[in-house]
């Protein structure tokens, strides 16, 4: 939870972390930063030139692959929430509600926020009565007949299928649930906390959330109903409704059709992006189908799979955002030690079109062909060449080698080159070595570039982010060393948090680096652990601009294992000891002179 005074009223606003997590998945950030800079592609980035100084060549950058942007002139940087604040001239919630409204998302407010009382088993009443209202008005053969000819004319859906995923239809009404509702006993209160009533603005009087809408329920593997999605039936915007957080349903924690899944699935589960493609890939038979609920895959989500399913086929859209976030779902599923495999499809966007395009047979071979992480990145690489014209050869085979470069491990590196090489048909022994010169340079530019900014920082040069820099350049560098690490690696946050490493505050020299080091902590210590877009609230966007710059230094090094971090944190300390013990030093130095020379006064007078 985050805490502030709201910018129209004076109360306490209160935004949900899940909030926020969902409003950041649905601001595309190359989307949002293009509208105000024109960005041009630069491999997996763009770079555009840096609204916020001036400047000829581009080298402000969007990094869409860890949804943030940096500009290596002025340092500024951060998330798509930083950039809006620094854009707009705004206060982080208010740049938090600005993209809320652009994604069509609600921030709860106080009267229906997730932290009320009601309980679960309320909510799931509730949802329960409003989903056979929804159901009701989709069957009303004057009412729902658009909703109706939507689901069995342009998607195809047998009633069967209709029935099995007890989908429904809110009518173009303001009031109609919430007069059922009300029939039925269901306060405004309890209708707005379970996000079936909005609140006019105007009025105070409470409003069907869903309207003319199709509504698909969420059914927790309990059978509780917990939740809604509602799509439009046209091109409108936003294309789906979804409730937000309650007492009964955290996003974060649920699968679209697992309940239905999770019979199906001891061999392998697919993961799809959406609602209609589970529905559609379960009406063809594949009833080991899920997706999440809106948004990006969380570790929890992948915890909870890996309880049911060894194996997992990331079947996202094929489109570059649907590429995008199958690329970070492979290493969240890998994370929890998942077989992970990845579906390529061709000739279609989704699931649901390429079985409407191809039938389920097809779909069932493509499953079959589905590839290992590795492969399907290096199919993407070689799909860009003709490998047999020399020159195409070349460029695959050194994309291919920066590719391997980017695993830390020295084992599936090796893994890897024996791969690439009886594909390719070059020798291991000339793969490897490329591989070994990329990594020896990125180390070594890595380490220029870190000289040559202690060097500035020592003259007390362009480091008007962090001013205490300068006074130890070499603490600094520490500091910024593992607090990178911790930025991105969980294991360290929770080894700190945990004090299997001990760690505190105290040991850091600069205030910039106590500050995010304690508030990283706090955040790590909340329910939903630390997230780098909650930490906008407390820092300036070129504060935010220099943690960036801490986790892409990290990324550009190989050695960023334990015993890495665990000898930078040593090293922070003893630095500490030796700056206090000639602290200490000096100041008795002081003394001794101080001692002398009011000696040598007496003995003079
Ligand atoms: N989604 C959302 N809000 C949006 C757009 C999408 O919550 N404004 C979520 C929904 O859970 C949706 C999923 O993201 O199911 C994937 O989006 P998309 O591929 O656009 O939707 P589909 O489910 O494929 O719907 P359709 O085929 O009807 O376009
Ligand atoms: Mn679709």
């Amino acid at each position: 939870m985050l805490r502030r005074s709201a910018t129209q009223s004076c109360d306490i606003m209160i935004i949900p972390r899940e909030i926020i997590e969902e409003i950041q998945h649905r601001s595309d950030i190359e989307e949002v930063i293009g509208s105000y800079v024109n960005l041009k592609r630069a491999g997996s980035n763009f770079q555009g030139l840096c609204p916020f100084h001036s400047e000829k060549s581009p080298s402000f950058t969007v990094f869409p692959a860890t949804k943030s942007f940096y500009c290596f002139g002025c340092g500024v940087g951060g998330d798509v929430f930083t950039f809006v604040m620094k854009a707009e001239n705004l206060d982080y919630v208010s740049a938090v509600e600005t993209l809320a409204t652009r994604a069509g998302i609600t921030i709860p407010t106080d009267k229906n926020s997730a932290s009320s009382e009601m309980s679960r088993r309320r909510v799931f009443d509730m949802n329960l009565d409003a989903a056979k209202f929804f159901r009701r008005c989709l069957y009303d053969e004057k009412l729902g007949k658009i909703g109706m000819d939507y689901l069995s004319g342009k998607r195809q859906l047998s009633q069967a299928t209709i029935k099995h995923f007890g989908l429904g239809f809110a009518p173009n009404s303001f009031g109609m649930l919430t007069d059922y509702m009300h029939g039925l006993g269901y306060t405004d209160q309890e209708l707005m906390k379970g996000f079936l009533c909005g609140k006019s603005q105007k009025t105070g009087r409470p409003y069907d959330y869903f309207r003319n809408r199709i509504m698909f329920p969420i059914i927790d593997t309990s059978g509780n109903v917990i939740a809604f999605g509602g799509r439009v039936m046209d091109d409108s915007k936003p294309k789906y409704l979804n409730s937000s957080d309650t007492p009964g349903f955290k996003k974060s924690r649920n699968l679209f059709a697992l309940n239905y899944a999770k019979n199906h699935c001891s061999e392998q589960m697919i993961l799809c992006e959406g609602y209609m493609d589970v529905i559609a890939l379960h009406a063809a038979g594949f009833e080991n189908a899920v997706a999440t609920l809106g948004t990006a895959i969380t570790s929890e989500q992948a915890r909870i799979m890996s309880k049911y399913t060894k194996r997992v086929i990331i079947s996202y859209d094929s489109d570059e955002a649907g590429q995008r976030a199958a690329n970070r779902a492979m290493s969240v599923l890998a994370e929890v030690g998942m077989d992970v495999r990845v579906l390529q499809m061709n000739g279609a966007k989704d699931p649901d079109e390429y079985i409407k395009k191809f039938g389920p047979d097809r779909f069932r071979h493509v499953i079959g062909e589905s590839k290992t992480g590795f492969d399907y990145k290096m199919q993407n690489i070689l799909a860009k060449y003709d490998i047999v014209l020399p020159e195409d050869k070349i460029k695959a085979i050194a994309e291919l080698c920066s590719l391997i470069s980017e695993y830390p491990s020295s084992v599936e590196r090796e893994v890897y080159i024996s791969t690439v090489s009886s594909k390719i048909g070059v020798s291991k022994d000339g793969i490897a070595k490329d591989v070994e010169r990329i990594l020896r340079k990125r180390s070594q530019e890595y380490r220029n570039k870190e000289s040559r900014e202690a060097k500035m920082s020592i003259k007390g040069i362009g480091d008007r982010v962090n001013p205490d820099a300068a006074k130890n350049p070499h603490a600094n560098a520490i500091e910024e060393a593992i607090l990178g690490l911790m930025l991105l690696y969980d294991e360290y946050r929770n080894a700190v948090a945990s004090q299997s490493i001990e760690l505190s505050e105290d040991d850091f020299f600069t205030e910039l680096g106590k500050r995010i080091f304690s508030e990283m902590m706090r955040l790590q210590k909340t329910d939903g652990g630390f997230a780098m877009s909650l930490m906008g609230e407390n820092f300036t966007p070129e504060e935010m601009g220099r943690m960036q710059k801490m986790e892409h230094s990290r990324r550009q090094l190989t050695e960023n294992g334990w015993d890495n971090f665990k000898s930078s944190v040593e090293a922070l300390k003893s630095e500490k000891e030796r700056i206090s013990n000639r602290a200490n030093g000096e100041w008795m130095e002081n003394l001794r002179k101080r001692r002398d020379e009011l000696k040598n006064k007496q003995t003079r007078t």
